[in-house]
């Protein structure tokens, strides 16, 4: 079974820069296949992994909800939705990428929830880490069968602010009741040093830091160029400080 790494935080704190480094530093290290999971509706990891995304499994949630009927004759409508999410699955050498995309509107998801919870828990097996770059209310993650995280970060900027959002997202995983075997923070954009204010709001909140990004301008300027963060140069600032974060994964 896939060792479940997940990324959580408030929007814009550095989640997915987060998700695209560590998949950058496991595969590095020889860890893989990675499956990487895009569960933001406003999914940007994969533009920066440099992926082009056409397609994402909320398109072929609605798509088939709008047209229920519109199954291939000789099919039934399980293969029918499996063949359509194998389609939606990307490739790439070393790890491969799920977009969930949309969320769903209004009606009876139940059937095709079920079949994507199938697919999905089916298609962890084959991976060796799964990679799951949340949004705020991590609804993907909770849905899973299976519900088992090895390693949650918690993405927070340096501002006391984003640490309150961090604890009430703590907070929603204990009422989610998610099995969660370590949960750290991870402070993006952090200074040097970490100021006293900042470390007596984190011992309240009773979880330890797992590491901290300092500010890279090299990620604004591949963001600029549209160029894929495991392009990086190996010595860039972010780089090195998520590859300091990932032997701590690798060494639990
Ligand atoms: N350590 C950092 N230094 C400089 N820029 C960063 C850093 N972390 C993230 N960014 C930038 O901030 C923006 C938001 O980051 P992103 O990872 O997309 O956040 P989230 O996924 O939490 O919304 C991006 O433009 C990204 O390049
Ligand atoms: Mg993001």
């Amino acid at each position: 079974m896939a060792k479940v790494i997940a990324v959580a935080g408030k929007g814009g704190t550095g989640k997915t820069t987060l998700s695209a480094l560590l998949i950058r530093s496991l595969t590095k290290n020889g860890q893989k296949p990675i499956l990487t999971v895009d569960a933001d509706p406003n999914s940007n990891l994969g533009e920066t992994l440099g992926l082009t995304i056409d397609k994402t499994i909320g398109d072929i949630r609605e798509n088939y909800m709008r047209d229920p009927q519109g199954v291939p004759s000789g099919m039934d409508k399980i293969n029918y939705l499996e063949l359509l999410l194998n389609q939606v699955l990307i490739e790439e050498n070393d790890y491969d990428l799920l977009v969930m995309g949309r969320q769903e509107g209004q009606g009876c998801y139940c059937m095709v929830n079920n079949i994507l919870r199938n697919f999905t828990d089916e298609l962890v097996k084959s991976y060796k880490y799964l990679v799951f770059d949340n949004e705020a209310g991590m609804e993907h993650l909770s849905r899973r069968t299976n519900g088992k995280v090895d390693t949650l970060f918690l993405v927070t900027d340096y501002a006391l602010r984003g640490l309150r959002a961090l604890r009430r997202i703590n907070d929603m995983i204990k009422e989610l009741g998610l099995d969660i075997e370590n949960v750290g923070i991870v402070v993006s954009r952090a200074p040097e040093k970490l100021g006293d204010a900042f470390m007596k709001e984190v011992e309240e909140i009773g979880l330890p830091i797992y590491g901290t990004i300092p500010n890279d301008d090299m990620l604004l300027e591949f963001d600029m160029e549209r160029k894929s963060l495991m392009d990086l140069p190996d010595d860039s600032a972010s780089v090195v400080a998520v590859d300091k974060i990932n032997a701590k994964i690798l060494a639990s």
